[in-house]
């Protein structure tokens, strides 16, 4: 077994002390959307401090935790608290949490987050289906040795968001009378958000949205064969396209507020999934 694939499965070992539950789809929560888990039918809990080798999360409003349950007859299991890049750890740890919802059943990854909009037309507040994404400036987290385990060495990437779960993510907001705006999401490393100059760039490169997180999650998670989706929420206009200065405490704040139709939807999506 390769050393990557060893260190998921210690992990798999510790969970399984706590818990037999077999997870079908994973759900990761972005920033604000941390008491999604506490909408749904919990089954069980896990602190990431649990799992011995797994990294924590150091970001003021990330709880680390997994929460298994259901969401309908959809066995789930959630990640309250993401692993960034920007807190220092590399990218294999950023992944790990990835390769482990994987590895304890989940064929399917629907990734949220929180990030700054500049497409046209974007306001803040808006949900953006994610369309594609552009790794910008950000290791592949497949970098070294690859390991068959988890897929080949040069996967293909031509449709990382799964058309049919975009599919059901449309139709779901299309039933709760939300609107949807859709687009290419840019992952940079942050932590500092950008200079409009740089928003400059990326819309050149035709992103809609930028964030800090989620590309390498889901290069990951397609070089395992999982079927992704992915939705942004635009807590707010990216650099220079905003007069106002950005602060993180500004993007928690309106993440919280659109929260519950941003919960509505993930939740009847993945009931649908
Ligand atoms: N830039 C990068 N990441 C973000 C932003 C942003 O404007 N808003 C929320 N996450």
């Amino acid at each position: 077994m390769g050393v990557l694939n060893n260190r998921v499965q210690k992990c798999v070992k510790c969970v399984r002390k706590y818990t037999d539950f077999v997870p079908k789809t994973a759900i990761v929560l972005g920033s604000g959307l941390g008491n999604f888990a506490d909408t749904i039918k919990v089954e069980s809990i896990l602190d990431y401090g649990d799992i011995d080798e797994f990294p924590r999360s150091t970001v003021a409003g990330h709880k680390g935790r997994f929460v298994f349950g259901y969401i309908e007859s959809n066995p789930v299991v959630i990640m309250q608290g993401r692993v960034h890049f920007y807190e220092g750890y590399t990218m294999e740890d950023v992944i790990l949490p990835i390769r482990l919802m994987h590895a304890l059943g989940a064929e399917k990854l629907f990734l949220t987050n929180a990030a700054g909009g500049l497409g046209d037309g974007f306001e803040c507040g808006d949900l953006m289906l994610i369309t594609d994404h552009i790794s910008c400036f950000v290791p592949n987290p497949l970098l070294g040795k690859n390991e068959e385990e988890f897929g080949v060495r040069f996967p293909d990437m031509s449709e990382v968001y799964s058309k049919k779960l975009q599919g059901i993510v449309l139709d779901s907001a299309r039933e709760l009378g939300i609107s949807m705006k859709n687009g290419v999401y840019l992952q940079l490393t942050g932590p500092s958000y950008e200079t409009p100059a740089e928003i400059r760039m990326c819309k050149l490169l035709g992103a809609s949205a930028v964030g800090m997180s989620t590309a390498v999650e889901a290069i990951a998670a397609n070089h395992m064969g999982m079927e992704i989706c992915g939705i942004s929420f635009i807590s707010n206009l990216a650099a220079g396209i905003n007069e106002t200065p950005l602060c993180h405490e500004e993007v928690k704040a309106a993440a919280d507020a659109a929260a519950p139709k941003f919960q509505a939807l993930v939740k009847l999506a993945v009931s649908k999934m």
